[in-house]
């Protein structure tokens, strides 16, 4: 019986065909989903990311509420004219503590993967009181109500936010949920103890971000979201092992 009439035999039954198939599916599967099992991660560990703090989370729920992904990406692709404008490209592990992350697919704006620490923190608040006032051709929208919008600490749940973030992987420790409304006011209070703040979250960014230190404001947070951003790996140490630059 040559090849062709054993393949014969397997079109003209049904069940042989619908078995025999299966089984190569089984098998094509297992061969591919199996090696994941025995990879410990695919997003490679790179110093310096740690979770995001309270203040910067809240900051971050305020960039989703408002939409700025609409018009902002906030991941720099491999490519010249990008990491030569925005800075070293995106690793996967700077969003791998983001649900959802926000690399976006519009840029109607700049990136923001790395706006942290580019401008002022004032820069920041006259921008997003009025784009125009700093950037005259700008065409983005006003935010001014930020700065008059007090932060809803008691509505927001910020220590359920943290535990919600943890459920998916992020790692905040109980100490991070003991002190998340605490830490949360102190980020924004120049005069706090933030010693221990800053042990739980290394270079965290103190201070009155919105210029109004007798109010703690949605600008607040947002600034010290933008603040933040790109800034937690050190690309002075990191090792490019793929030697793109
Ligand atoms: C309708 C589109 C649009 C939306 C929505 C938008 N922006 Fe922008 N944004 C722009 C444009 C255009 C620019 C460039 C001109 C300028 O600097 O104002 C810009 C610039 C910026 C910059 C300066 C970036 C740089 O590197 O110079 C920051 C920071 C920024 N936006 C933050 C935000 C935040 C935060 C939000 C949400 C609260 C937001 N944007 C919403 C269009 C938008």
């Amino acid at each position: 019986m040559s090849i062709l009439d054993k393949h014969a035999v397997i079109e003209k039954n049904a069940t042989l065909l619908l078995v025999s198939s299966l089984l190569v599916v089984t098998i094509g599967g297992i061969v591919e989903i199996v090696p994941l099992f025995y990879l410990e991660n695919t997003i490679e560990k790179v110093e310096g990311m740690r979770p995001y703090t309270p203040l910067e989370l809240a900051g971050r729920n305020i960039y989703i509420r408002e939409g700025c992904y609409v018009c902002h990406s906030q991941m720099i692709r491999p490519f010249r004219d990008e990491v030569e404008r925005y800075g070293h490209y995106s690793l996967a592990a700077e969003s791998m503590y983001d649900h959802p992350f926000q690399w976006g697919s519009k840029r109607t704006g700049p990136d923001l993967a790395r706006v942290g620490g580019r401008y002022s923190n004032e820069w920041h608040v006259q921008h997003l009181i009025e784009p125009r006032n700093v950037v005259p051709e700008s065409i983005m929208p006003s935010y001014s109500y930020l700065k008059d919008t007090e932060l809803n600490i008691a509505g927001m749940d910020i220590q359920g936010n943290l535990k919600a973030n943890s459920i998916v992987g992020v790692p905040y420790s109980e100490d991070m949920f003991a002190n998340a409304e605490a830490d949360l006011k102190a980020q924004a209070d120049p005069n706090a103890d933030t010693t221990a703040l800053v042990a739980r979250y290394p270079k965290a960014k103190i201070g009155d971000f919105d210029g109004d230190p007798a109010k703690l404001t949605e600008m607040d947070a947002l600034v010290a979201y933008l603040q933040m951003l790109g800034t937690l790996v050190d690309f002075s140490t990191y090792n490019d092992a793929s030697g793109y630059r």
